[in-house]
């Protein structure tokens, strides 16, 4: 049974709960969220083949080779050779995207590439979409021109046909009539983006992340902020401007970075979706181990300073001027300054030396913002306290279970949280069901907490479902070239982060159910006895201004569960309630590419009898009832 009193709310809870984290992994940026459809667009993806690209040639005849002795800027040192030996031969290149070339129907994509040829005069290429190897369906095309033997833009416009059916069995492809040796740079074809933002992203994934409604978005890492060493490392000020002037950089994750999804492009993300951007900044230390400490560090201070310059600095700034130039005039809201990422794995113990340099630079510049450490432990440290932590949790099912007490017992004086990754990891690529569920438990928890935890973001958003597109398994958000979809986990944090009050009210809960937790292979090892944990979680929070009252449970069982709830104070709550449920026949139920909408929340009206009422909650079950306060 539970009793909640209207009259005895608690806390403020944190507006800013529920966010989101991102890096380039799992193809989260080109090949998922960043609409780019061309793969390996400058070929510098591997030093020795084009790959990704190959020879069309309608006839005989023709080759492709990279040529690192002819290319169009120092940030792009190689180009794609092409030879065409004879004309009259319909002879190009074509690239077959990120798992294929996403068509769809009365489709506008927008595109451009550099060529030069090796002699002078008209030269006139086609550009086409069509289809793969096997089949010669031509979706859209266009002719473009340019005269003279040096490098020029293409520009190009593609639009399908009303009547075809959407297909990533498709390819790019540019080819010549003419004879002659021709040289390729920076490609880029992009289908409409979300709100048709420059350079921008991909509609479904980003209506996905509306709907979420997330308060802010973590960036730009995770690992990727730190990169294997210092030349790999999220260098931001290489991510700025024209794409062909872009370099990327090898990422983290085992590819190449293009760095389309630049500083400015992850700002413009906050803008569309309205969050507030919480920016890492690199902190000289790199995940191999590397590290600069005293004055060696200052240079990578100054790169921090100028990076936030380039946020919020007006108009009249050096960095402000810059993203003026970049094409946003408007400076961005910014609050959130992360010193580094997962410091506590820093092997050198150099982190606390680092984090007080940083945070005192930063704080003198802009005493405004909150600076948050990335260990827990040390957050304390000479020179400046954080304001803030960032703890990280990737467990089972179980354990996020048994830690939905984690910050009960939390200092109440110490730095706030913000648990800036997180995850039940279950299920692949994206978690199944009693992920879910541990997931549920879990937010229940920071939901109580969130005096403390004003932050959370799960970790990692995307997961490119294509073999080869995973590199970290139970990934919130899956895709291919066409479609994307959400996982049971997604649908969680949708109901959690759409139904969240502004103020916490303790739940009196008697005789909750239990279970065994279920250990893992470390604890199996260790002869730890398994230890009885709640099997049904719970946490209400009320919306003054709407007034309403936010009931979460989650039941964990195998079987349903009757609940009595006794709502008391001088406020009552009218019949007329809502109910968003969320279940699944068993745990590893899930959702998939093929399967977006096997599980999905379920709403409906209720009626509730009076201010003691009985709910039954299904077997493996996530609800949500939303009660009218009179
Ligand atoms: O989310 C995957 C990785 O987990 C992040 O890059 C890193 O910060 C953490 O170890």
């Amino acid at each position: 049974s539970m009793a909640v009193n209207l009259d005895k709310v608690g806390h403020e809870v944190s507006p800013m709960l529920y966010g989101l984290m991102t890096e380039e992994i799992n193809y989260a940026y080109d090949g998922g969220i960043y609409a780019e459809i061309i793969r390996n667009r400058s070929f510098q993806d591997d030093r020795n083949n084009p790959v990704h690209w190959s020879l069309f040639s309608e006839k005989q005849g023709g080759t492709i080779k990279l040529d690192h002795k002819t290319f169009l800027n120092r940030n792009n040192p190689v180009s794609l050779m092409l030879d065409v030996p004879v004309s009259e031969n319909i002879t190009g290149i074509a690239n077959d995207g990120f798992w294929g070339v996403p068509v769809k129907p009365a489709t506008v994509y927008k595109g451009f590439f550099y060529a030069k040829a090796d002699f002078d005069g008209d030269h006139r290429f086609s550009v086409s979409i069509r289809g793969d190897s096997a089949d010669p369906t031509v979706y859209a095309t266009a002719i473009v021109k340019k005269s003279g033997a040096d490098w020029n833009k293409y520009s190009f416009e593609l639009t399908t046909k009303q009547d075809i059916k959407p297909t990533s069995n498709a390819r790019f492809v540019i080819t010549t009539a003419q004879k002659g040796r021709y040289w390729f740079s920076v490609t880029s074809l992009f289908p409409p983006t979300f709100r048709n933002t420059p350079n921008g992203n991909r509609p479904d994934i980003m209506q996905l992340l509306s709907d979420m409604k997330p308060a802010f978005l973590r960036l730009p890492g995770g690992n990727f902020l730190e990169g294997g060493k210092f030349s790999s490392r999220y260098d931001w000020k290489k991510t700025l401007g024209p794409l062909e002037n872009r370099p990327g950089h090898m990422g983290t994750w085992g590819y190449r970075a293009s760095d389309g999804m630049g500083l400015l492009e992850y700002l413009r993300w906050c803008e569309d979706l309205n969050m507030e951007p919480l920016l890492a900044v690199f902190a000289g230390y790199t995940l191999g181990g590397d590290h600069l400490e005293g004055a060696y560090l200052q240079p990578f201070i100054d790169e921090a300073l100028d990076e936030i310059e380039y946020v919020i600095g007006d108009v009249n700034t050096k960095w402000g001027a810059q993203r003026a130039k970049d094409g946003h005039p408007k400076a961005f809201p910014l609050r959130y300054i992360e010193i580094g990422n997962e410091d506590f794995f820093d092997r050198s113990g150099s982190y606390k030396e680092r984090f007080a340099q940083f945070y005192k630079a930063i704080k003198t510049k802009y005493p405004q913002m909150t600076i948050i450490s990335t260990s827990g432990k040390e957050f304390d440290v000479p020179g400046g306290k954080a304001d803030m932590i960032d703890d990280h949790y990737y467990r089972n099912a179980s354990e996020m279970e048994g830690m939905s007490t984690q910050y009960d017992d939390y200092d109440r004086n110490g730095p706030k949280v913000i648990v800036g990754e997180w995850a039940t990891r279950e299920g692949s690529p994206t978690p199944n069901f009693n992920a879910a569920l541990g997931d549920a438990a879990w937010l229940t928890g920071l939901e109580r907490n969130s005096d403390v935890v004003l932050m959370s973001c799960y970790a990692p958003l995307f997961v490119n479902v294509n073999p080869g597109g995973m590199q970290w398994k139970s990934d919130l958000i899956g895709y291919n070239a066409l479609n994307s979809y959400g996982s049971p986990s997604y649908y969680v944090q949708k109901m959690f982060s759409n139904h969240l009050g502004d103020k916490y009210v303790p739940i009196q809960a008697e005789n909750i159910p239990t279970q065994f937790e279920t250990l893992n292979e470390k604890d199996i090892a260790s002869g730890r006895k398994p230890r009885k944990i709640p099997a049904m979680f719970y946490v209400a929070t009320k919306d003054s201004k709407k007034k309403l009252l936010y009931l979460k449970l989650v039941n964990t069982q195998n079987k349903a569960q009757k609940v009595n709830i006794d709502i008391t104070g001088t406020e009552q709550i009218l019949p007329a309630a809502t109910l968003v449920e969320l279940s699944a026949m068993y745990p590893e139920a899930t959702n998939s590419i093929k399967e977006p909408t096997n599980i999905v929340p379920v709403k409906s009206d209720i009626r509730i009898n009076g201010n003691a009422f009985t709910r039954e909650l299904p077997a493996y079950s996530i609800a949500v009832i939303v009660l009218k306060i009179k």
